[in-house]
């Protein structure tokens, strides 16, 4: 019986849209607690996303393909991420240095996604074709606790609750059920009644 979920390689490309649509929101003239809220939304983004490739998506592509340079950086990089988010939590947004460490952080995202996009998707829509609905429900449901787990902390951060997590984490599940629905109707079985 064919798998209905969205594909894992959809999803990811749905996270990094949403996120780069935060970033596209975070103005230096902003006040304070926007940009804070945009920073806090990003970041917990980020670190699900980032988790969730590494629980999921790395490994079975990892399965595929042992021994891929690209794949093989990517861990790393999300380390890498995770000591710049830490530090940008740690600055106040009135720090002089908040809005070039977040411009860092989201440049180092932004060639990070190149990398995913142009090179890992791609690998992984020919090396995983079979298994790409079923990684894509994983994902799902991992995410689904994942922003459980993530969005008190969250809310606590973001004081004017002006972006709950749920928006970002959440609308990429949306989407691709609106996706989903809207797609041209697969060849299905259909009952005739003479
Ligand atoms: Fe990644
Ligand atoms: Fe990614």
């Amino acid at each position: 019986m064919p798998s209905v979920s969205p594909s894992i390689t959809t999803m990811i490309r749905m996270d990094h849209t949403h996120v780069m649509a935060a970033f596209h929101r975070y103005h230096a003239d902003s006040p304070w607690w926007r940009k804070r809220a945009i920073v806090e939304l990003a970041c917990t983004a980020l670190e699900i996303h980032a988790q969730l490739e590494e629980e999921i998506f790395y490994p079975a592509l990892g399965e595929a393909l042992p021994g891929d340079d690209t794949l093989a950086k990517s861990k790393p990089e999300h380390d890498k991420m995770r000591e710049d988010i830490a530090k940008l939590r740690a600055m106040g947004p009135d720090d002089a240095a908040y809005d070039a460490r977040f411009m860092q952080l989201m440049r180092e995202v932004i060639h990070h996604v190149a990398d995913e996009e142009t090179v890992l998707l791609p690998t992984a829509e020919r090396a995983l074709a079979s298994r790409l609905s079923e990684l894509g429900a994983r994902m799902t449901k991992r995410r689904m606790q994942l922003v459980g787990q993530k969005q008190p902390a969250a809310i606590a951060a973001n004081t004017m609750g002006t972006f709950p997590l749920a928006s970002l984490a959440l609308v990429s599940l949306g989407a691709l059920a609106i996706a989903h629905c809207l797609k041209p109707a697969a060849p299905r079985r259909t009952k005739h009644y003479a």
